[in-house]
């Protein structure tokens, strides 16, 4: 078991169980999460749904300190789509506002464990006061070595896409035939930052929502009915498991290693 996690998860707890079960040598190098759930948590006790969301930002400070603590290199987490400008003004606005909330407690935290933080979204569309926050953070830790933590903000898989192609018009430099999937892949908002190997979808929903359409192409996705607000480390743990048990072959007909860039 990594150093990191001896004393973070409890001798004979379910969590040691998972985690003995884990190969760290073929860990998922990135692992991209749909948030889902929060309101249905919310609704289920009775409480307005922006408590749900505060709970989700308990889950998401939870995530990330087991994701960076297992080792992954990459976590992204879809926190807010362009779809949901769509939900009612008051939630728009108090989901910003925890977002501000959570980049100035976990700030420090950033330091101490040696993460980076990233955003990829619509960055012109996100509120002026949330950006600056996020551009802090940003910058503060862009030389840290630890785990990216990567948030999705004001992100649409469309029109990453469609954003891409207009940038490799407009540079005027991508001759036709140059342009593969590895060009059209660094016009995009994740350059240099490898698929996720592993999707995660709480609340059981059986959908995409229009997130990393390109990217998630070979992601093994793994789908829980537990609420974003439940989730705990024991469920990324057990993620990790189920996806090792998966035979990746890329449209091969046989198995290749993925994960651990
Ligand atoms: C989906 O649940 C969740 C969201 C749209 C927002 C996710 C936000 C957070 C987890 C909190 C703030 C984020 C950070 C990064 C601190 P839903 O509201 O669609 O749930 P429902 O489908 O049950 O209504």
């Amino acid at each position: 078991m990594w150093e990191s996690l001896k004393g973070y998860v409890k001798p004979g707890s379910v969590e040691d169980g998972l985690v003995r079960e884990i190969d760290f040598s073929r860990l998922p190098a990135h692992v991209a999460v749909i948030m889902d759930g929060n309101g249905r948590w919310a609704g289920q006790r009775g409480l307005p749904r922006i408590e749900g969301h505060r709970a989700g930002s308990r889950s998401v400070r939870e995530v990330t300190e087991a994701g960076a603590r297992l080792g992954l290199k990459y976590l992204t987490l879809y926190a807010f789509s362009k779809e949901n400008w769509k939900r009612p003004r008051p939630e728009v606005v108090r989901l910003w506002g925890l977002l501000r909330e959570y980049l100035k407690r976990e700030g420090p935290n950033f330091m101490e464990n040696g993460l980076r933080l990233r955003v990829i979204g619509d960055r012109a569309g996100i509120p002026a006061l949330a950006m600056r926050e996020l551009e802090r953070t940003e910058k503060a830790t862009a030389a840290n070595g630890g785990m990216t933590l990567v948030l999705a903000l004001n992100y649409g898989g469309r029109a990453e896409i469609v954003e891409a192609a207009r940038a490799i018009l407009r540079s005027g430099r991508v001759r036709p035939r140059d342009l593969d999937e590895e060009r059209f892949g660094s016009f995009l908002l994740t350059a240099g930052i490898p698929d996720p190997d592993l999707l995660i979808r709480t609340s059981g929903e059986l959908r995409v929502s229009n997130f990393l359409l390109w990217q998630i192409a070979y992601a093994e996705i793994w789908i829980t009915p537990v609420l974003w607000p439940d989730f705990r480390r024991e469920h990324l743990f057990r993620a990790v498991v189920d996806y090792q048990k998966r035979d990746r072959r890329f449209g091969d007909v046989h198995a290749r290693e993925g994960g651990e860039a």
